[in-house]
């Protein structure tokens, strides 16, 4: 999306493009905590509030997306004690902040294996999504029990399937009929690949986060611990993305 916004008076560097999709691997929760000799959970609590205050700028934005990496499908070897924490988070989520961000017209989604959550992670997710399910701002979409290679591999287990049943034959495969098979298939067909990646916490990896869609997608490292990570972090990111030449192969 392109903005063109010219903002004299306050001399701030405004992005003049958006990027439309927008992933984030939310990293260094357990730093952060451990930083200030608290114990991790701590870590992941403030984490669900830079959560709410970047889904707030990127919202005002103008961003379309947002998925955020939340729980990954490895994450599950944790002690089982922070991995409860980290499964009520979303409870809290709801309660604490899904009321405003519905006021600020912010539809929220899921990806994952989200049946395999526990119950109540489950059931707070199910009821932000339905009750935003019109609105029309940015999507928050949060990469739970998520899992790139997962991902794919129900994908390849769907259209094997759907030959064997005879609704298209091999040759019918193509990079459309993947993505539509991926879980981001909830998302507007336009928007489904980042195209911006932000990593935070100076780790230089994905960790099996949208490995598909980021084929093409701007990476962004920041040594930012996640729970750092606010408005202007936010914006230093955008800005960043703003002096990159998306070739997609050409010159
Ligand atoms: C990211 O922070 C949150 C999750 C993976 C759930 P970490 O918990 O990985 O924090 P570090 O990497 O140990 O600092
Ligand atoms: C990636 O962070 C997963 C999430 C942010 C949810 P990790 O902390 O689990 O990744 P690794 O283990 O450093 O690759
Ligand atoms: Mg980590």
């Amino acid at each position: 999306m392109f903005k063109f916004q010219f903002n004299q008076k306050s001399r701030v560097e405004v992005p003049q493009v958006v990027p439309n999709h927008v992933g984030v691997i939310m990293d260094g929760n357990g730093r952060w905590a451990k930083k200030r000799m608290q114990p991790r959970i701590m870590g992941h609590k403030a984490g669900m509030e830079a959560l709410h205050k970047v889904a707030k700028v990127a919202n005002d934005m103008g961003v379309q997306v947002l998925t955020v990496y939340a729980f990954s499908t490895e994450n599950w070897s944790r002690p089982q004690s922070e991995v409860s924490f980290i499964m009520n988070l979303p409870v809290d989520f709801y309660d604490n902040y899904v009321p405003e961000l519905h006021k600020n017209n912010v539809k929220i989604q899921m990806i994952g294996d989200t049946d395999r959550l526990p119950e109540g992670t489950f059931t707070a997710l199910r009821k932000a999504e339905e009750l935003t399910k019109l609105n029309t701002g940015l999507i928050l979409n949060f990469a739970l029990n998520y899992g790139g290679r997962a991902e794919i591999i129900a994908a390849v287990q769907q259209i094997a399937q759907d030959v064997l049943d005879a609704k298209y034959s091999p040759d019918d495969i193509d990079e459309q009929l993947i993505s539509d098979h991926l879980q981001t298939r909830s998302l507007p067909r336009t928007l489904r690949d980042p195209d911006l990646i932000i990593r935070t916490s100076g780790e230089l990896r994905l960790s099996n986060f949208l490995p598909w869609q980021a084929a093409y997608s701007e990476l962004y490292f920041t040594d930012v611990l996640w729970p750092d990570f606010d408005e202007a972090a936010f914006r230093d990111a955008i800005l960043a993305y703003n002096k990159r030449k998306r070739r997609f192969g050409g010159i």
